[in-house]
């Protein structure tokens, strides 16, 4: 790194955090105007507004022309991460000025994620906040280390250096519980300009650089990770005779002739050629886009990591890791969800929550959820082995979002901490008798048939009377039946969603060992998820699974009431109530849909068979 040339005027990144009415507006308002970064005709337009909007008498409203966003004015706060650009005469600026409030946690931990450093303001009148714990803690895990802390309208406490220092020692504190390597302090009064973009003589005291000096000269640590990485972002393959794998080198440095190796995996190669599109390079490193070339065929594709090979990154599958739910739907343990880390996309669970944090004081409590804007350490669990670094080691390789995948909007951040090696020395073991000579012994296709509907739907009497008529023709067969499991396997689930996505994990996985055993299993579970249920097929090859939705109104069921629980729920004695005080998400394409109400039971089994034995002709 030592030897590449630093650009002329360097590029600083940051993130104002700060509470409702701490000045942050007005304080970057002043920065800009101090930096000089206002032309004539603004400040005659904010001279105008500020006058006719404080007749009082003050001079300049800065925050008046921050306040970009019309439902900020509105609202009289900041309601969207606002990126704004400007430059000194030693440096540029991104600056992302983000919400207060706590259900735009989220949005600030987009900002704090591309930051390099965090101003975080405090009213010296107040003192630290439940906010500015809650604005360092997400700082923190987003993985910024250098804070500045402008303790702000120090024109308020008579310019006291005691207060000051009060605040300081008590945020220098705060910083190191939570491995904030450095924190610059300095008093302000933004208002009037004091410490922003010029000393203050109110506070001679205070002998330190402005705010603007700080961000002009504070050192921007280059990239930790030393260990070269590069994610695959797409192979390049233009003609036979040319094969490129492009990508924005994440870690330490490469050149010409290194010895490399393909993640996961153990592939090696040398680097042939460093290709961009300004012509080859000797060498390269962290931040640049290229295409390297190897001196061997070797099988690298979108997702893989190409790692230094005498420092490979290491590889897992579970992972103890922090999120940042940005769902607005909770997470649920043991859903799966779409992992993107890199360029790489695996299915993930989230296979429990140790605990989350309550971000206002760091305590740790008990969860079984997270919901919106809530913290968690977790466990991970992901279908395929990934290379990694930890989140603290290099952002790029340990940071990570989940997906849902139903909607694919982005649930959540995480951060990996470090790999688990639960499974790691748990080998698949082949077997000689497998599923198709199983399922010939038996002389049929085996088969899962997932019946779902409301609680009293008619799923069991269906599958009870069609198991019947299997049996009869000579089928071998098995019904998991949803209630019978209960007593058994599941006897430690109840009825929360999250008790619900582990009971029918479980039952999705027994039904898939039953059908490798060559059966032809019935499956009755209410199932009111439709991402529990697509999990459940995931598990079976194709024609396999058939979802058979027992379609049948609430009323109805209600009405037949058979095992007399509508009555207890209403009488208040049942709550959770799948149709009622729970949700249940029909299935959308089922490949059998039985209107109950329309069909007579023998019809609908009659259906069933045919559709059993056709498939098995199939
Ligand atoms: S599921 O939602 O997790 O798939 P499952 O099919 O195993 O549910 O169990 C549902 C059965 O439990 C119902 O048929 C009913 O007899 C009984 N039950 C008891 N409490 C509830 C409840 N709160 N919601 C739904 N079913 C309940």
């Amino acid at each position: 790194m030592a030897d590449m040339p630093t650009p002329a005027r360097s590029l600083l990144r940051f993130i104002t955090c700060g509470s409702v009415d701490d000045g942050k507006s007005t304080l970057l308002g002043r920065l800009l105007f101090d930096a000089g970064m206002l032309p004539d005709d603004q400040i005659e337009a904010l001279r105008r507004d500020s006058a006719r909007l404080h007749p009082d008498g003050t001079v300049l409203d800065f925050s008046l022309l921050t306040d970009g966003l019309d439902a900020e004015r509105e609202q009289g706060i900041t309601i969207d991460v606002a990126y704004r650009y400007f430059h000194s005469a030693r440096r540029s600026f991104v600056v992302a000025d983000c919400p207060g409030h706590e259900q735009y946690t989220r949005n600030m931990a987009t900002g704090a994620s591309h930051a390099d450093l965090a101003v975080v303001l405090v009213d010296a009148r107040k003192g630290l906040l439940p906010q500015t714990r809650r604005h360092t803690y997400i700082c923190a895990l987003m993985g910024i280390r250098k804070v500045v802390l402008a303790v702000n309208k120090m024109d308020l406490v008579e310019y006291s250096q005691n207060v000051y220092e009060t605040i300081r020692d008590a945020y220098a504190e705060l910083a190191r519980a939570l491995g904030i390597a450095s924190v610059h302090a300095l008093p302000v009064a933004a208002r009037h300009g004091d410490n922003v973009g010029q000393h203050s003589a109110q506070m001679p005291w205070y002998q330190g650089p402005s705010l603007l000096e700080l961000l002009e000269t504070v050192q921007v640590d280059p990239l930790q990770a030393v260990d070269f990485r590069m994610p695959v972002q797409w192979v390049s393959r233009p003609d036979q005779s040319f094969r490129g794998y492009a990508g924005t080198i994440r870690g330490g440095h490469v050149k010409v002739g290194d010895e490399v190796v393909v993640q996961p995996g153990t592939h090696r190669a040398r680097i042939a050629r460093i290709v961009t599109a300004d012509g080859d390079l000797p060498q390269a490193q962290a931040g640049q886009a290229v295409t390297l070339t190897l001196d061997r065929e070797v099988d690298a594709s979108r997702g893989d990591v190409i790692a230094d090979a005498a420092r490979p990154a290491p590889e897992a599958d579970q992972f103890a890791a922090h999120l940042l739910w940005m769902g607005d739907e909770p997470l649920l343990p043991n859903r799966g969800y779409w992992l993107k880390i890199g360029s790489k996309t695996v299915n993930a669970r989230v296979t429990s929550i140790k605990h989350k944090v309550d971000v206002n004081t760091q305590a740790k409590l008990a969860a079984h959820r997270l919901e919106l804007n809530e913290v968690g350490y977790t466990n991970l669990d992901l279908d395929h082995p990934v290379a990694f670094e930890s989140f603290a080691t290099n952002p790029a390789l340990g940071g990570f979002i989940l997906v849902d995948r139903q909607t694919h909007a982005t649930v959540a951040c995480g951060m990996l901490d470090f790999a688990l090696h639960r499974a790691s020395n748990v080998h698949w073991q082949q077997l000689d008798i497998d599923k198709r000579l199983r399922a010939r012994s038996k002389g049929q296709r085996p088969r899962c048939l997932w019946f779902t509907g409301l609680s009293g739907a008619g799923k069991s009497t269906i599958a009870n009377l069609l198991e019947r008529r299997l049996s009869a023709l000579g089928c071998h067969t098995y019904l998991l039946d949803g209630d019978n499991l209960r007593h058994g396997l599941n006897r430690d689930l109840g009825f929360t969603p999250e008790a619900r996505v582990e009971n029918v994990r479980r039952v999705a996985e027994v039904s898939h060992l039953m059908v490798d055993a060559g059966l032809i299993v019935l499956v009755c579970v209410i199932s009111p998820f439709r991402s529990e249920r697509e999990f459940a097929r995931s598990l079976f090859d194709e024609y396999e699974f058939v979802e058979v939705f027992v379609d049948t109104p609430l009323e109805e069921c209600e009405r037949r009431d058979p095992k007399g629980l509508y009555r207890k729920v209403r009488a208040g004695e049942i709550s959770n109530f799948t149709g009622i005080d729970s949700p249940y998400e029909a299935p959308q394409a089922a490949e059998m849909h039985l209107h109950t109400p329309d069909l007579t039971l023998e019809a609908m089994v009659e259906r069933l068979v045919a559709c059993v034995l056709q498939e098995e002709q199939g």
